[in-house]
C-alpha cells in the first residue's frame, strides 16, 4: 500500500506532528496580512480585516517567565508596519517604534525580534506604525508570560477585547483619521468582540475557579469590567501582581492598552447566569458567558492568594526629579496655538495638518524628549489633563506607580487613565538606555499630537 503524504497527514496527526516538527534552527514567524472573519451575527456578511498569522486577534503567544521570545515579523500588508510588545521590559531596539527604535518594515519586509521575558504577566502586541488604522483593522494579539507556579484554576482564559466600527454590510468603516473623532473621544466603535466573538462561551462546573486575563485592545474605548454570578478578585493590573488582591465590587475601568487579571469563582448554580461584562451607559455587554453545568468541585480553592511579584527596582522618590506634562487641546479645550516642528501654529492651522492635541504647548514632542534621565534614576511626571476628554497615558518599556496626594505609591501600571480636568503623578525608575515613548493610547489622540518620549542615557 502506498500512503501519500496528504492522507498520512490527515490520517495520523500524532505521528505527523512528530515528523513535521520544525528543526530547532527554524525561525518562528509572525505574519501581518489580510483575512476575513464573521464578526457580526450570521445574518450579516463577514468582515475583511487585518490579521496576524491569518487571524484577528492574532495567536496567543505563551511563554514561561525567563524564556526568550524570538519572532521573525513578516509584513504581507500593503503598508509598512512594526510590532510593539506592549508592557514588556525589553531592549530599546526591540520596542517596535518606527523612526525611534527601528526602521519601519515595508510591505514584503521582515524584522527579527528577539528578547528575554523577565516578568510574568499579561501583555499584548500590536503595530506601532499607523496604529490608529492598523489596530482598528484587527492587528493585535495577547502575549502571556506564565509564572513558574501559576495559581490553581480550572482554566486560564484570555479575553482580548476589540472595538470595531462596522458598517451594516459588515465592512470596517473607512473613516480612519477623522478629525472629529480625534478631537473628541477617539474612534469609538459600534461592535465589541472578545477574541473576535460576540462573547466567549464556556461550560464550567459548579464552583469552578478561572483566571481571566482581560486585555483592552480597543483604539479608544474605556472598558468597565464587571461580573455577575461570580466572585471576582483583581490579582494583577497591566500584568503586574497587586500586593493584595482586590475584590471586584464595582466595574474596574481599563483604558485602551490596559489589562486586568481576575480570579473568578463561579457562584451561580446550574441554570443561573454567570458573566463577565463591559458596562456601557445603557447596560452590560457580555464578554465571557459561562454556562454552569456538571459536577461541583469537591473542595473549594479557598481565598485568593497574591501572585508572586516580578522584580522591580525601588523608587527613590525623595531626591527624584519631577517634570510637568500638561495635556491640552481637543474639542471644547482652551488651546489656541501650539508649536509643531519649531513653528507656532493656530489651532485651525494645526487641524489642517491633522493635529489637535499638544503636550506642554508642543504637538508631537518628537524633536526634544520630555526629560532625559540616567538609568537607575527615578523620574516623577506630574500630568495635568487640561482638556475635556479622558486620556490613557502609556509609557513604553517601564511600569510606573501613581503617586497619591498623600505621597503614597500605588500599583505598578503601564497605562494611566487621567480624567478630564484631572491630574495624575507617576514615578518610575528609568531602566534601559534609549528613547521610550510616552503617549495617549487613544490611538487617534496619539497620532494627532499626544506623543512624547523620555530619554534614558
Ligand atoms: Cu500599546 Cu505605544 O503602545
Ligand atoms: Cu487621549
Amino acid at each position: 500500500m502506498t500512503v501519500s503524504r496528504r492522507s498520512f497527514l490527515a490520517g495520523s496527526a500524532g505521528v505527523a506532528l512528530t515528523l513535521g516538527m520544525p528543526a530547532r534552527a527554524e525561525t518562528e514567524r509572525l505574519v501581518a496580512g489580510k483575512g476575513v472573519r464573521q464578526l457580526l451575527p450570521d445574518a450579516y456578511p463577514a468582515t475583511s480585516l487585518w490579521t496576524y498569522d491569518g487571524s484577528s486577534p492574532g495567536p496567543v503567544l505563551r511563554f514561561r517567565q525567563g524564556d526568550r521570545l524570538r519572532r521573525r515579523f513578516e509584513n504581507a500588508l500593503d503598508q509598512s508596519s512594526t510590532i510593539h510588545w506592549h508592557g514588556l521590559r525589553l531592549p530599546n531596539e526591540m520596542d517596535g517604534v518606527p523612526g525611534v527604535t527601528q526602521d519601519t518594515v515595508p510591505p514584503g519586509g521582515t524584522f527579527d525580534y528577539a528578547f528575554d521575558l523577565p516578568d510574568a504577566g499579561t501583555y499584548w502586541y500590536h503595530p506601532h506604525d499607523r496604529s490608529w488604522e492598523q489596530v482598528g483593522r484587527g492587528l493585535s494579539g495577547a502575549l502571556i508570560v506564565e509564572e513558574p507556579e501559576p495559581p490553581e484554576v480550572d482554566f486560564d482564559e484570555v479575553l482580548l477585547v476589540q472595538d470595531w466600527r462596522l458598517t451594516e454590510n459588515g465592512e470596517i468603516a473607512e473613516d480612519f483619521g477623522s478629525l472629529h473623532d480625534r478631537s473628541h473621544a477617539g474612534r469609538i466603535g459600534n461592535w465589541l468582540t472578545a477574541n473576535g466573538l460576540a462573547a466567549v462561551e464556556r461550560r464550567v462546573g459548579r464552583h469552578a475557579r478561572l483566571r481571566v486575563r482581560v486585555i483592552n485592545a480597543a483604539s479608544a474605548r474605556i472598558l468597565r469590567i464587571g461580573g455577575e454570578g461570580v466572585n471576582a478578585v483583581i490579582v494583577a493590573l497591566d500584568g503586574q501582581p497587586l500586593r493584595s488582591p482586590e475584590p471586584l465590587t464595582a466595574p474596574v475601568p481599563l483604558g485602551p492598552g490596559a489589562r486586568a487579571d481576575l480570579i473568578v469563582d463561579v457562584t451561580a448554580e446550574g441554570g443561573e447566569a454567570a458573566f463577565l461584562y463591559h458596562l456601557e451607559r445603557d447596560g452590560g455587554v457580555p464578554l465571557l458567558d459561562l454556562t454552569v453545568d456538571g459536577d461541583a468541585r469537591t473542595s473549594r480553592l479557598g481565598p485568593v492568594a497574591p501572585l508572586a511579584p516580578n522584580a522591580w527596582p525601588d523608587l527613590a522618590l525623595g531626591d527624584a526629579r519631577a517634570v510637568d506634562l500638561r495635556m491640552e487641546g481637543g474639542a471644547m479645550g482652551g488651546l489656541s496655538h501650539a508649536t509643531l516642528g519649531g513653528e507656532t501654529l493656530s489651532l485651525r492651522e494645526l487641524a489642517a495638518r491633522g493635529k489637535v492635541w499638544a503636550f506642554n504647548g508642543a504637538v508631537d514632542m518628537h524633536e526634544r524628549p520630555l526629560a532625559e534621565v540616567r538609568a537607575g534614576e527615578t523620574l516623577r511626571i506630574r500630568m495635568v489633563n487640561d482638556s475635556a476628554w479622558p486620556h490613557a497615558m502609556h509609557l513604553h518599556g517601564h511600569h510606573f506607580r501613581q503617586i497619591g496626594e498623600d505621597g503614597t505609591a500605588g500599583a505598578l501600571r503601564d497605562t494611566a487613565l487621567v480624567a478630564p480636568d484631572g491630574r495624575a503623578e507617576i514615578a518610575f525608575v528609568a531602566e534601559r538606555p534609549g528613547d521610550w515613548l510616552l503617549h495617549c493610547h487613544m490611538l487617534g489622540h496619539a497620532a494627532s499630537g499626544m506623543m512624547t518620549r523620555v530619554r534614558v542615557v
